[in-house]
């Protein structure tokens, strides 16, 4: 059985895979270099040669446990015909929404339009560097992907004043996503995902009282979606007020925690297996630094299954040299 299968269906609290959020990506001189020659962010995500190729990047330099498809949450609104552009230094930059158009659109077409995801997943999958390790498909979770819809751009801190204006915008989103998530999940898991992951970023926006209708509702839909695919499901939503409550009403098969939740009130609210939470800053630490929280994070959860990881993405300044002091340490646990 694969490293993240023993931990999130036996509950093996013997071993402690690791891998990284957005461990593929820009803190990689190799990855940088792929990057410059490929300036359109999007068409490089559909590049499925070099996608495949950015994938496996940190599993050559790295023990890591498993691989995650390096494409996007937002290739899901550009699938379903939103613009979506990358600017450098800024982020991403979505454009105008046809309802009617998104409402109307065939399944067929939307896997057209991002098929070499899929391709990408199937190459990954089967590379000989995959043995016994875990191909981890993506998506947003429902509330994010409408937080980036609807904001047209990241959200920094605070939603526009009139973003829930519109209910019946709202409502047919949702709709489109619950029906365009299910296909996306589907078809990675065809051709080779064997973990998913619930990207909820922007969980920590919403007040406790409009968590049913945005996050537990939606979520809880997808996630027994993919219970029914008999593939587990990790979730992150990001900052959430109550990690208790999400995972008692969600239920995913396991949670990843943010930097801010404190690892032991995890430990004693949490039953299912547990990832993450190291802060992506200590790797811009040093190496004594770095141990003394990876250890920290080990030692909490030492009874517990855990899958190491950080509490959100690896920063782009960070030198590969920690992520590997870092691999060691938990390896060596
Ligand atoms: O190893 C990996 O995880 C790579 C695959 C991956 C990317 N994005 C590639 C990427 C994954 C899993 C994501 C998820 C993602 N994308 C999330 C959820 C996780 C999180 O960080 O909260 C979100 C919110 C997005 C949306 C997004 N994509 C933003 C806000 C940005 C710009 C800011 C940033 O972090 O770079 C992106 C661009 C992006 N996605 C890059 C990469 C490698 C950088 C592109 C570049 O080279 O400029």
């Amino acid at each position: 059985m694969t490293p993240l299968h023993q931990v999130i269906i036996n509950k093996n609290t013997k071993i402690n895979p690791i891998w990284i959020m957005r461990q593929a990506g820009r803190y990689l001189p190799e990855f940088r270099e792929i990057r410059k020659l490929n300036p359109d962010f999007i068409k490089l995500c559909l590049n499925e040669i070099l996608s495949s190729e950015i994938t496996l990047q940190p599993l050559k330099r790295f023990d890591l446990d498993a691989a995650v498809i390096f494409s996007d949450i937002l290739m899901l609104p550009y699938g379903l015909n939103q613009k979506v552009e990358f600017k450098k230094g800024f982020g991403p930059i979505l454009g105008e929404i046809d309802i009617n158009e998104m409402t109307a659109l065939d399944e067929i077409d939307f896997i057209e339009k991002i098929y070499p995801v899929y391709k990408a997943i199937k190459k990954v999958s089967s590379n000989n560097l995959m043995k016994n390790k875990n191909t981890i498909g993506f998506v947003g979770a429902p509330w994010t992907l409408l937080v980036y819809m609807i904001n047209q751009q990241s959200p920094k801190k605070n939603l526009k004043q009139d973003f829930f204006k519109d209910t019946d915008l709202i409502k047919n989103i949702l709709l489109v996503l619950e029906k365009f998530l299910k296909i996306h999940i589907k078809n990675q898991i065809e051709n080779g995902a064997n973990v998913i992951q619930i990207f909820d970023s922007w969980a920590g926006l919403l007040e406790e009282k409009d968590l049913p209708n945005y996050i537990y509702s939606p979520t809880l839909n997808l996630v027994n979606y993919v219970k029914s695919l008999k593939i587990p499901v990790i979730c992150f939503p990001r900052e959430i007020k109550n990690y208790k409550e999400f995972c008692k009403i969600v239920k995913p098969d396991a949670i990843s925690i943010d930097y801010n939740m404190d690892p032991k009130e995890a430990l004693k609210d949490i039953q299912i297996p547990i990832q993450g939470g190291l802060d992506p800053k200590i790797l811009l630490t040093d190496k004594e630094t770095l141990k003394k929280e990876a250890i920290k994070y080990l030692d909490i959860f030492k009874d517990h299954p855990y899958i190491f990881n950080l509490g959100h993405g690896i920063l782009p300044e960070t030198n590969p040299k920690m992520v590997e002091c870092l691999v060691s340490i938990v390896k060596n646990y």
